[in-house]
């Protein structure tokens, strides 16, 4: 199934959704995943233009400028397409780049969309070409071009659709082609999270789940996070195991320490593959610089997967850095994995 209509409003959105939906991680916990931009922690400069966005489109009565969300993965910009669609009172429709095919199965999509509804694509960047070029009149002119027939006698035709808001997602704002890029008329960026801020998720999830946790042990889960709630909400579950087992259930600063050295997640929220790919670089490589497919075959991952998924923490944190001739790991990996720099 390529997509499946999301009813709304509903609390429990725990049926079977298309891939895309079911990817976040926190849709298996019903009521974490915060249902309105009031809920919504964090990312204030986005969540003040979105919402004003939202109202005006509202007081309109016509539908929201297509969004454009980019962010590191497990930032949330799942959830906040379900906040879009919500704060806009019309229903989401959920899909992702790789799984549309052909331009057959967009048009099937675009054209069985309601009035004003959120179509979200998640991985926005992994559509094919001619898929894309399927986009471009149905994002600006709410019009689909289908070519009848074969050869000297086709024709194209046009037919109209519903208007619609489309929301897309992507790691990779950069591998967006330019003129699917400029048909997005809210550009809207999410960061990784403070700590200040993944502290107060990490509370409010405890609250949602029933854990019992003190301030400090939040705070420590947070300062080890990575910047990224789904990461919080999965170390809090881990943790919460932890101290059910060990701990009478309440989850302080000690605890969670504990819990995270036990899971390999260090002081600074390093955990192994990270660690691993440090030392790499710097036992086998002399610090650098190395090709990424070097890294990854040596470790054993997706290249991909280091790229977007542990790479841009360790580039935010200042513990790798990234040159035309590869990768280097700088002078605060070397101080963290307590290896002395040979000259
Ligand atoms: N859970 C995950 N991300 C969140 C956020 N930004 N605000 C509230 N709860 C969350």
């Amino acid at each position: 199934m390529k997509f499946k209509k999301m009813e709304q409003p509903s609390s429990h959105e725990t049926g079977a959704l298309s891939p895309a939906c079911q990817r976040d991680d926190m849709i298996s916990e019903p009521g974490l995943r915060p249902m309105s931009l009031s809920e919504y922690i964090g990312q204030d400069q986005l969540k003040k233009g979105l919402s004003l966005f939202i109202e005006a489109a509202r007081r309109r009565g016509e539908p929201l400028d297509h969004c454009l969300l980019h962010g590191h993965p497990g930032l949330g910009k799942t959830t906040l397409a379900h906040i879009i669609s919500r704060e806009l009172g019309v229903g989401i429709r959920c899909t992702s780049g790789p799984v549309i095919e052909r331009p057959g199965d967009l048009a099937a999509i675009l054209t069985n969309l309601q009035p004003g509804e959120v179509l979200f694509i998640d991985e926005i960047h992994r559509l094919s070409p001619s898929v894309e070029e399927i986009l471009y009149p149905a994002m600006e002119d709410f019009q689909l071009d289908l070519i009848i027939g074969q050869g000297p006698s086709a024709r194209t035709i046009k037919i109209d659709i519903p208007r619609f808001t489309m929301v897309g997602a992507t790691t990779r704002a950069g591998l967006l082609s330019p003129p699917l890029r400029d048909r997005f008329g809210v550009l809207l960026r999410v960061d990784f999270y403070p700590v200040k801020h993944l502290q107060e998720i990490v509370g409010r999830s405890a609250e949602v789940l029933g854990i019992k946790i003190e301030d400090d042990g939040a705070k420590e889960i947070a300062k080890r996070s990575r910047g990224t709630p789904r990461i919080a909400n999965r170390l809090l579950r881990r943790v919460r195991d932890f101290a059910e087992i060990k701990a009478k259930g309440t989850i302080n600063r000690e605890v969670a320490d504990m819990a995270l050295k036990m899971l390999e997640v260090d002081e600074k929220g390093l955990d192994r593959m990270d660690r691993q790919i440090l030392s790499i670089i710097i036992t086998r490589f002399r610090g650098g610089p190395v090709g990424l497919d070097t890294i990854a075959v040596s470790v054993g991952e997706e290249s991909t997967t280091i790229e977007e998924v542990y790479e841009p923490f360790l580039v935010q944190e200042g513990f790798l850095h990234r040159t035309p001739r590869g990768r280097m790991a700088t002078d605060k990996a070397y101080k963290h994995l307590g290896i002395s720099k040979e000259e």
